[in-house]
């Protein structure tokens, strides 16, 4: 009997992407027989503008029954779930929208399968512990980014844990996801370089991952390439168009590929940053990227070789040389967008490093998805090379 091989390639149900694309959220919502939605964003996504049409094309189709949920800080903690959820029982809410980078859209994302949940939120986290999600849930993002808006996973930080968990499971997919660039244009540099950042990370960890599938690695490729030319230009010119349109499509595309192949170590060794020191996701990915890069250069020359190409490296370019030539490329462009570069410059204690190394090997789910094994001593080595 031939074995089996069957993929279910994950992605949001249905998928807007372009310029303008925002002004068809109300068609959307109403779709999807949303009548009372409850959007959910933060106070940064609020004061920059971005909400204001949306809501404003949203009169005619939901007159004053629009409940909006804003309380949410970055890199969302669980009890910011919990007051969310509550609001859209209060308010009868039948729908969710989220609007806002990873943070807005991961918390709406679990409020979505909390609903109807009568358990502790602690019982959702881990891989398919959830139940059938009852409530439509729309996502836009306005960073570019976490892709978090086609992936099957909601990060949230356990503060008495000190540790950042995920909710892994199909129902987080959502029914529609809406990528419209013009959401990204009044992101301030710093975050158009953090979440840009995490993006290239996305596409260089699903490309290189075990678990990488014909479907993947082009998207994989292809959005490191315009990662590659877009973020410098997106990070000194906000208003470039243009460069906004490119990174935010790069962003989903990473997202695609990740959401389907994983990402690896460097997402794991970062990890313990956010929840021990709370740098953010995009800082703590970029600052472990390219000594984590180095590590796993040994064991796949021939894949470094076609990320060379998609950074832009000559066809000259042989595979011996692959390794110091994506690494100064990651270097370079993390640089340019100013990103620090050691642990030293984030206060963080050398003497943490066998503690984060401890955390970083017990990130499993991530580190099995890695081109190369790496025992709890060489997460430390590399936690003490960055340092
Ligand atoms: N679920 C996933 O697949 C996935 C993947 C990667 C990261 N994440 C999670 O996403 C979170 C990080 O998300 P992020 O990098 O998008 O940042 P974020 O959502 O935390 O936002 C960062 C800051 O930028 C502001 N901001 C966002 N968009 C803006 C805009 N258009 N204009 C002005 N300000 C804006 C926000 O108000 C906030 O202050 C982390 O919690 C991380 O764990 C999730
Ligand atoms: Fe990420």
């Amino acid at each position: 009997m031939t074995e089996t091989r069957v993929q279910v390639f994950k992605t949001a149900r249905r998928l807007l992407t372009g310029y303008g694309a925002s002004a068809q959220l109300a068609a959307e919502a109403e779709a999807l027989m949303m009548k009372r939605p409850l959007i959910v964003t933060d106070k940064g996504v609020m004061g920059s503008g971005v909400i204001e049409p949306i809501l404003e094309s949203f009169q005619h189709a939901f007159t004053d029954s629009t409940t909006l949920y804003s309380d949410i800080s970055a890199e969302p903690e669980t009890h910011v779930v919990e007051d969310c959820r509550h609001r859209f029982m209060a308010s009868k809410c039948d729908g969710i929208i989220a609007i806002g980078g990873g943070s807005a859209m991961d918390t709406a994302k679990a409020v979505a399968v909390y609903i109807g949940d009568d358990r502790k939120l602690e019982a959702l986290f881990g891989e398919d512990q959830v139940r059938t999600r009852k409530t439509p849930l729309i996502c836009l993002p306005t960073t570019a980014g976490t892709g978090s808006e086609v992936t099957n996973i909601a990060i949230l930080s356990d503060v008495n844990a000190q540790l950042k968990k995920g909710i892994v499971s199909n129902q987080l997919l959502p029914d529609v996801a809406i990528v419209a660039p013009e959401l990204t244009v009044s992101c301030p540099p710093a975050v158009t370089a953090a979440s840009g950042v995490d993006a290239l990370v996305h596409a260089v960890e699903s490309y290189l991952s075990n678990f990488s599938t014909e479907l993947t690695r082009p998207l994989s490729l292809r959005a490191m390439t315009m990662i590659n030319k877009s973020l410098l230009q997106a990070y000194e010119n906000p208003k470039d168009m243009n460069a906004r349109e490119q990174m935010a499509t790069a962003s989903l595309m990473a997202g695609l590929a990740f959401g389907n192949a994983g990402v690896g170590a460097v997402h794991a060794l970062a990890y313990p940053l956010g929840g021990r020191f709370h740098l953010s996701h995009g800082v703590s990915n970029a600052v472990m990227f390219t000594e984590v890069m180095r590590w796993n250069y040994a064991n796949c020359r021939a894949l470094f070789l076609d990320i060379a190409y998609a950074l832009g490296a000559p066809n000259t370019l042989v595979k011996e040389d692959a390794g110091d030539f994506v690494v100064e490329r990651l270097a370079q462009l993390c640089e340019q967008v100013n990103i620090p570069k050691t642990l030293r410059e984030f206060d963080i204690p050398r003497e943490a490093i066998p503690e984060l190394a401890e955390s970083a090997h017990g990130v499993t789910r991530l580190l099995r998805n890695n081109p190369r094994e790496l025992s709890v001593d060489d997460i430390a080595a590399i936690y003490t090379a960055v340092y």
